[in-house]
C-alpha cells in the first residue's frame, strides 16, 4: 500500500524559512529577506488557524467606497485579471473589476498593455494549481520587460501556506499576494505595492466579515449574487473551508436589495452563490430565516430566472423543495453533487448523508418537479475506493439519471484529513473509473436531451452562434444550450424554440413564435 502524497509537488521543502532574513517588525508586520528579494509580510495564511471556527459574530461593514485620495490611483492605467475556479472566483473578479474602474483604471485584455495583472486563483485540484503556477512562469518575462508592472496572485490559493511560501521562495518577481477575505483592501494594497518595493503579502486567516456596498462589474444578461461565504462542511477531501473561512450569511434585505436593483437594471437571469446555500441563515443569531424562505421573497422579484448553485443534499429539506415547486422564475435545474454513490465512501468523505438518504431526497424532488433536471458533481478515486464502491456510484447515476455532471479524479490537497488516508487504488485505474463514469454519463445525458424532441422549451437569447452567424445561442430554464435559426435583434429576448435535434452535449431547434418581452416565466 502506497500513502497518498500531499497535494503540493515539494510541499515540505516550501516550508523551510531558515535562509530568510528578518529586517525588521512592526505593528505593520515582519519584513523579511528571501533570495535577495525584500517582502513585507503583513499577515501570512495559517492552516491552523484556518481549521478554527470561532465563536465571534461576523461583521456587516457597510461603508466600502474607494477612499477619495484613491480614485484617480489608475488614471491612464490598464488592468488584466485573469480568472480561475467556481462562480465565487468568477464574481470575486467582478467585484475587483468594479474597484478598478472606480480607481480610473481602464480593463484591456491585452496583457502587454496592462499595468496591473491579477492571477485570482483555484486550489481545488493539483491540475488547477499546476495553471498557475505555468502561467507565473509566462509572466516573468512580462515582468522583466516591463519592470513598472504590479503582478497579484489572490483568490483561493493564496489562502495556502505552502503556496505562498513557494511563491515568495521561487517566484520573487510576483508584488502583491492577498486572499479571498480581504479583496476589499485592493486599493490600499496596490498603493503599497506601487509606492513600496517590497512583495506585500497580506492574506488574513481569519474568517471575513461581510463586506458590502463594494463596487461590482457585470456584463451581459446574467448576474452573480453571492448570498453567503465560506463553509463549515469540511468535506475531507476539499480545501475550500480553509480557503474562504467560515459559513457566513449575507443580511436578507441587502440580499433582496441587490437583487431588486439587478431587476431594475433589466438582468435576466440571476444565480445566487454560495459553496453550500441551505445552509443559507443558520448562522444567523438574531433571526430565523431559512435558504426557502429566501427563495420565497425572491420568487416575488421580477426578475425572469433565478438558479443557485451550490445546494448540499444534507440540508435539502422539505420547505425547499415545496417552494421550488411554485417555479415562476425559480427554474426547474438543481445541481446536487452526490461525490460518490457508495455510504461507506461518502462517510469518509464526511459528507453527512448516504447513498440512501440521496436517493429519497431525489425521489421527492422528482415528485414534486417532475420535469426537474438534476446534475452533480462526482469524485471517482477516493482514496481507497474499492470496485464495489465505484460500481455503487454508476448504479446511483443510473438511478438518478442526470443530465450532465462533473467528474473527477481524487486530487489529494494538502492539509486536508484525505491526503493522509491510504490509498492503494493506481492512478491508471483511476483513470479508468473516469471514463466508464463519463461513458454513462453521456450515454444518459443523450438519452434525457432526447426525451425532448419534439417539445417547445423558453430560451433565453444569448447572441450568434460562434460557429455560424445564421444561427443563435441560448439557454433553456434547466441551462441546456440550444442553437436555432434566428436573427441576431433577438439577443437578450426569451423566445420559444421547438426542439429538433437533441445531441449529448447541446440542443438544436426552430424558433416557432416572436419573442415575449414581459417576464415569460408564469
Ligand atoms: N460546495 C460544493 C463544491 C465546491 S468544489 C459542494 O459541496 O457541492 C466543486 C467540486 O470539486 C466538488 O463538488 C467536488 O466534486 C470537486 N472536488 C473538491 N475537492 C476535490 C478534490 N480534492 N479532488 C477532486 N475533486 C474535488
Ligand atoms: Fe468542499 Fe464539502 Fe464545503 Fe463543498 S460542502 S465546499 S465539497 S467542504
Ligand atoms: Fe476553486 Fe476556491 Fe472556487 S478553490 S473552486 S476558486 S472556492
Amino acid at each position: 500500500m502506497s500513502k497518498s502524497t500531499p497535494g503540493n509537488k515539494d510541499y515540505s521543502k516550501y516550508f523551510d524559512f531558515s535562509n530568510a532574513k528578518v529586517l525588521h517588525e512592526d505593528e505593520h508586520g515582519k519584513h523579511i529577506r528571501v533570495n535577495g528579494r525584500e517582502i513585507h509580510i503583513v499577515s501570512q495564511p495559517s492552516y491552523r488557524e484556518e481549521k478554527r471556527r470561532g465563536k465571534e459574530d461576523v461583521q456587516v461593514l457597510y461603508d466600502n467606497g474607494i477612499p477619495e485620495e484613491m480614485k484617480h490611483l489608475g488614471q491612464g492605467k490598464h488592468y488584466h485579471i485573469t480568472t480561475y475556479g467556481c462562480q465565487m472566483n468568477e464574481h470575486d473578479t467582478e467585484v475587483m473589476r468594479g474597484m478598478f474602474e472606480a480607481m480610473g483604471y481602464t480593463s484591456t485584455e491585452d496583457r502587454d498593455e496592462a499595468d496591473v495583472i491579477l492571477l485570482n486563483t483555484c486550489a481545488i485540484r493539483e491540475n488547477a494549481e499546476d495553471k498557475v503556477f505555468g502561467e507565473l512562469g509566462h509572466l516573468k518575462h512580462l515582468k522583466l520587460e516591463k519592470p513598472s508592472l504590479i503582478l497579484g496572485v489572490c483568490g483561493c490559493m493564496s489562502q495556502e501556506e505552502s503556496v505562498v511560501s513557494r511563491i515568495m521562495q521561487k517566484h520573487s518577481f510576483v508584488d502583491l499576494i492577498f486572499g479571498t477575505h480581504n479583496i476589499h483592501r485592493l486599493p490600499q494594497l496596490l498603493k503599497d505595492a506601487y509606492f513600496g518595493k517590497e512583495m506585500v503579502v497580506e492574506v488574513w486567516s481569519k474568517e471575513g466579515d461581510i463586506i458590502e456596498n463594494l463596487p461590482k462589474k457585470r456584463e451581459g444578461l446574467r448576474a452573480w449574487v453571492n448570498i453567503m461565504y465560506g463553509c463549515d462542511k469540511f468535506c475531507t477531501y476539499c480545501i475550500v473551508p480553509y480557503t474562504r473561512g467560515k459559513e457566513r450569511s449575507r443580511r436578507p434585505q441587502d440580499v433582496l436589495a441587490e437583487i431588486r436593483d439587478l431587476a431594475r437594471q433589466g438582468f435576466k437571469e440571476i444565480t445566487l452563490l454560495g459553496q453550500n446555500v441551505n445552509a443559507y441563515g443558520k448562522d444567523f443569531t438574531d433571526l430565523t430565516y431559512s435558504f426557502g424562505d429566501l427563495m420565497d421573497d425572491i420568487r416575488k422579484i421580477d426578475v425572469p430566472r433565478i438558479r443557485f448553485t451550490t445546494s448540499h443534499p444534507r440540508d435539502f429539506d422539505d420547505q425547499l423543495v415545496e417552494v421550488l415547486a411554485k417555479r415562476g422564475n425559480l427554474v426547474e435545474h438543481i445541481h446536487l453533487p452526490v461525490q460518490s454513490g457508495s455510504s461507506e465512501v461518502l462517510k469518509k468523505m464526511s459528507r453527512k448523508y448516504s447513498r440512501e438518504h440521496y436517493l429519497e431526497l431525489v425521489g421527492k424532488i422528482k415528485q414534486a418537479i417532475p420535469d426537474v433536471v438534476l446534475t452533480s458533481d462526482i469524485i471517482v478515486g477516493f482514496p481507497g475506493e474499492t470496485d464495489e464502491q465505484f460500481e455503487d456510484t454508476l448504479s446511483l447515476v443510473r438511478e438518478v439519471r442526470y443530465d450532465s455532471a462533473y467528474t473527477f479524479i481524487y486530487s489529494p490537497r494538502a492539509g486536508t484529513p484525505a491526503a493522509e488516508m491510504e490509498d492503494n487504488v493506481s492512478m491508471e485505474v483511476k483513470k479508468v473509473r473516469l471514463a466508464r463514469l463519463n461513458e454513462l454519463l453521456n450515454e444518459i445525458g443523450r438519452e434525457r436531451n432526447e426525451e425532448l424532441r419534439g417539445q417547445v422549451v423558453e430560451v433565453l437569447v444569448e447572441g450568434v452562434s460562434k460557429n455560424n452567424a445564421e444561427m443563435l445561442s441560448g439557454r433553456t430554464r434547466t441551462n441546456k444550450l440550444i442553437h436555432f435559426k434566428g436573427h441576431a435583434s433577438l439577443s437578450g429576448d426569451f423566445v420559444h424554440v421547438r426542439v429538433t435535434e437533441p445531441q449529448t452535449w447541446v440542443l438544436k431547434g426552430e424558433l416557432v413564435q416572436e419573442p415575449e418581452r414581459a417576464n415569460p416565466a408564469v
